[in-house]
């Protein structure tokens, strides 16, 4: 938001002020723009994007539901997937089909659903490969390939500058391997920094870390935003969605199929529908029912089992950080 003089009053300017709230609406300063964008597996069509405009300088959320095609749209216009159809551009210039070091290069990174941190290399390794953008063949050809002295301390200096703000400073000399989920997620986000970017697309960085950790990801993507930098993120929390997001997208099979402020999405029948709640709408039928509360009834007893003896060590909560 920013403000200017009229010369009479000081009047704050909304960048969606008068954005009409439907999918695939313009917006006043778009700094990305994607058209006819469509992405095939099989006989399933996983994106259908018609047309759609990333607002410069905003907080954008994109939701729906697992399977919409959100990740899928991410990995085409990023370059590391292939569109069947369609061109889509960034600050003005088309970057259809570009690969994903090129798309960083030009200022447009993202981060991955499941971290891609590299195991082997040491946190601060796998900041310097962010410096120069982030596929498998050009990051192992960049660790090896001899750099000028002083840009080799540039690129180290940023990267301890950033490992600092993420609170990763004391992770510095350790594997990758050795991050939790939660630091991994971190991380990645601080990687995507050093190729200083324009926009920065996160897909899904609360999931499965800890609601503390979620709160500090939450305010970095805000100071981010106040820097200036244009955010796209997946999440599927909506009060998350409600507190840093000024412009909300939902997709629902592979279409975008509704676009507007949080108040009038969580208000928005065909968002209900594709998203937040569709199974709730149809009565269940007597034998559904039926089949329900059997269900919840056998849970109780396993629940009432397991208090007499205490709980087996449950693996699955013990490996939920590690890797997501
Ligand atoms: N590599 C792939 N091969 C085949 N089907 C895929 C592939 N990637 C994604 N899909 C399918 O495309 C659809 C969209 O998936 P995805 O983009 O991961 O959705 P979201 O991120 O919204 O949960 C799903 O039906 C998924 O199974
Ligand atoms: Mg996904």
């Amino acid at each position: 938001m920013t403000s200017v003089h009229t010369g009479f009053t000081k009047v704050s300017l909304d960048a969606f002020e008068g954005v009409a709230e439907e999918a695939g609406v313009a917006k006043p300063d778009p700094i990305m723009v994607a058209d006819g964008v469509t992405r095939r597996f099989g006989g399933l069509t996983a994106v259908r994007v018609d047309h759609f405009e990333i607002q410069r300088e905003a907080i954008t959320a994109l939701i729906g539901p697992n399977g919409a095609g959100k990740t899928t749209f991410f990995n085409v216009i990023t370059g590391f997937d292939k569109a069947n159809a369609g061109r889509w551009s960034f600050d003005e210039q088309d970057i259809t089909g570009l690969s994903g070091y090129k798309v960083a290069q030009r200022g447009m990174v993202r981060t991955f659903q499941l971290t891609k941190a590299l195991s082997r290399l040491k946190v601060i390794e796998n900041m310097k490969l962010g410096a120069t953008g982030q596929s498998g063949e050009r990051i192992l050809s960049a660790l090896v390939r001899p750099r000028w002295r002083d840009q080799e301390q540039a690129i180290e200096e940023k990267a301890d500058q950033l490992l600092e703000r993420f609170k990763l400073s004391h992770m510095r000399d350790e594997f990758a391997g050795a991050l939790s989920g939660g630091q991994r997620k971190l991380l990645e986000m601080a990687r995507a920094l050093m190729s200083d970017p324009k926009l920065i697309m996160l897909d899904e960085p609360m999931a499965g870390v800890n609601p503390a950790l979620a709160q500090t990801i939450i305010s970095h993507v805000k100071t981010l935003a106040e820097d200036g930098l244009t955010v796209l993120f997946v999440e599927h929390d909506m009060d998350v969605v409600r507190t840093i997001s000024d412009w909300v997208v939902v997709m629902a099979e592979g279409e975008i199929v509704a676009e507007g402020r949080h108040g009038s999405i969580v208000a928005n029948p065909r968002v209900i529908d594709a998203y937040l709640g569709a199974h709730h709408a149809t009565p269940l039928d007597r034998s559904e029912q039926d089949r329900q509360l059997a269900e919840a009834e056998s849970e109780l007893d396993r629940q009432e089992a397991e208090a007499e003896v205490g709980p087996e060590p449950d693996q699955e909560e013990l490996s939920r950080t590690e890797d997501q």
